[in-house]
């Protein structure tokens, strides 16, 4: 019998190689960047009971209505891979009775997530976020110090983004809102296209943001929810956009940016990128002031984000992140003692390899260049007598010999 060889399932991918030093470099460095906003980090389960994302994302969202990977386990429970990060930690902020303790919590999480859909370039079915979640804040401030901590990862990997800005209303605004919306709408549903009219009936703002060309030309006489907004979600936006004005944080609003996931009210946001193709956007997030609640908790303000992960290291790829690799070779049996213990010191900050096998000149920088690395040092008979190192910059070209100590 032929024996087949078994392949990855299709829209998941093995993180190998340069992908993986890029992976462990972003979430390093997000990681840091989330601990000096107050964030710690938290984990929860990648399977969940698939009420929980029914009862937080939303019955009439994509996400659960196609997406999900569910199933029955053998206990009989029904059960999902989780589609994304915020219904669990809620869950888990809920169950573990925080929202009875009070005060406010700041968590940051990473992780796969799954999804069932069509995969393309930057859709995959299992892909990673970087989330971050705060409970107990109902400052607008606290939602522009997410977007400014948002901006300053971004920043950091060196990426150019645009920020779309909406405000969804809260529970006084926006059913008011949709039903006007809904009556518009119903006027021109013979000319929507078959998702807009279910959504009609399901998730009226959800046809704000159909990609069908046609639709949106339809719409563009729609009223807009910014237009629409109660006293207390009018002034709370405009305070937001006048603190990341102060801030020199540039946005573009978008009245159309609903967001696939049921949950949020007032502030929602998407950062896109159109280095990246048609999947354009890296991360979103936004308010989730009553999520707390719809799980059973005591009402509890919530806001957060997550980045796509995969997505960030297609535009990371691009900018060819450089981090130091030392190389550090013997050019005699002697002086190996010597190399690990230069480097034992160089590992404390450094990517250091060593060769342990006693080489010549030429033969070490066709190895240093296997690695990748781009500092050489060797030491050989003339650098140990005089207690010195010879040392080779490969991005430069530069060359030198120092005292070991300066090393
Ligand atoms: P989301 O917008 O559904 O939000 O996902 C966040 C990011 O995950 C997207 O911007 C995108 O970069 C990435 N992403 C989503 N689907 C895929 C896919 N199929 N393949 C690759 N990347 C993908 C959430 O999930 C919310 N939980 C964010 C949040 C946290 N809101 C409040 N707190």
């Amino acid at each position: 019998m032929g024996k087949q060889n078994i392949q990855s399932l299709r829209g998941m991918n093995d993180i190998l190689g340069k992908e993986s030093e890029l992976f462990t470099y972003f979430v390093e460095n997000a990681s840091r960047i989330a601990k000096n906003y107050g964030f710690t980090y938290m984990e929860t389960p990648i399977l969940e009971e698939t009420a929980l994302f029914k009862r937080s994302v939303g019955e009439s969202s994509d996400i659960v209505n196609k997406e999900m990977y569910q199933f029955i386990d053998k206990g009989e429970n029904d059960v999902c891979l989780r589609p994304e990060g915020t219904a669990g930690v809620v869950r888990s902020f809920v169950e573990n009775k925080f929202d009875r303790a009070g005060g406010t919590y700041k968590w940051y999480y990473y992780g796969p997530m799954f999804r069932y859909e069509r995969p393309q370039k930057g859709r995959l079915r299992e892909f990673h976020q970087f989330g971050c979640e705060v409970f107990g804040i109902d400052s607008v401030y606290e939602d522009a110090n997410i977007i400014m901590m948002l901006k300053e990862i971004l920043d950091f990997f060196g990426i150019d983004f645009t920020l779309q800005l909406n405000s969804l209303g809260c529970p006084i605004c926006m059913p008011p809102y949709k039903e006007n919306l809904v009556k518009v709408l119903t006027n021109i549903k013979t000319e929507l296209c078959e998702d807009c009219n279910r959504r009609i009936e399901t998730n009226p703002i959800r046809v704000l943001d159909c990609k069908n060309e046609k639709c949106q030309s339809l719409l563009i006489n729609a009223p807009k929810i910014t237009d629409n907004l109660c006293e207390k979600c009018d002034s709370d936006f405009e305070k937001l956009k006048e603190i990341l004005d102060f801030n020199n944080i540039n946005y573009v609003i978008d009245s159309n940016l609903v967001r696939g996931l049921d949950y949020y009210s007032q502030t929602a946001f998407e950062f896109t990128s159109n280095e990246i193709g048609a999947q354009s956007a890296i991360a979103g997030g936004g308010r989730y002031d009553r999520l707390v609640e719809f799980l059973g908790g005591r009402a509890t303000p919530g806001i957060g984000f997550a980045i796509g992960i995969e997505r960030l290291l297609e535009l990371i790829k691009q900018k060819d992140i450089k981090e130091d690799t030392i190389y550090l070779g013997a050019m005699n049996e002697e002086a190996l003692n010597t190399i690990t213990k230069v480097a034992l010191k160089k590992r404390k900050t450094t990517k250091t390899i060593i060769e342990y096998a006693p080489r010549s000149f030429g033969k070490h920088f066709k190895i240093a260049q296997k690695h990748g690395a781009n500092i050489v040092a060797l030491i050989g008979e003339t650098e140990l007598n005089n207690g010195t190192i010879y040392i080779k910059n490969i991005d430069t070209q530069e060359e030198q010999n120092l005292k070991l100590e300066d090393f």
